[in-house]
């Protein structure tokens, strides 16, 4: 009885987990750079705009707006970032946006139910690599909760 109701339970997850799926968002679609990104978190999407949307040989820097629903408080946030090639891992990258004594940003302290759009200006120093990338960036609060996954595709040459 209950083995069935585990193997129940474990199957209604494995369901769960595997019928979200996010739809691919396509942010730059030109000749020699292309993004797409897809939120790898089971309980949301996630908005992501790049201006302008050009070749980054001519270009080093792009307003880009994120905007995300807040499924718990960001008191601190944690960033996560890993940069592959292949199978390969080009980079790891970890870092906190939030902490309470250093709100690096005007979305910290944030509340559950509170939405986030907040407007980044970015600089890019040319890439020093061609092909294909995945992006795979986590943001976790201060209890280790996800606020946000992503899966992104880059391609340069
Ligand atoms: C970013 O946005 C600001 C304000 O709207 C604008 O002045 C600036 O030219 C933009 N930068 C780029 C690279 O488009
Ligand atoms: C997500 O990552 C997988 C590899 O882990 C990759 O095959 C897929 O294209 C990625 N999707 C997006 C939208 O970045």
């Amino acid at each position: 009885m209950e083995l069935s109701f585990l193997s129940l339970t474990l199957f209604f997850f494995t369901t769960m987990a595997e019928g979200v799926h996010w739809p691919e968002h396509v942010v730059c679609s030109s000749p020699h750079f292309q993004l797409s990104y897809a939120s790898c978190d089971p309980f949301q999407d996630v908005g992501f705009t790049l201006n302008p949307c050009t070749d980054l040989h001519v270009q080093s820097e792009f307003n880009s707006t994120i905007s995300l629903l807040l499924q718990h408080s960001i008191e601190e946030l944690y960033l996560s970032l890993d940069l592959l090639h292949g199978d390969q891992k080009l980079l790891h990258y970890d870092e906190y946006l939030c902490l309470h004594h250093l709100p690096r940003f005007p979305f910290c302290g944030r509340k559950k139910g509170e939405l986030i759009n907040h407007d980044w200006p970015l600089k890019i120093k040319s890439i020093p690599f061609k092909g294909l990338f995945n992006i795979w960036i986590q943001l976790l609060n201060q209890d280790g909760y996800q606020i946000a996954c992503a899966n992104v595709t880059l391609i340069h040459d």
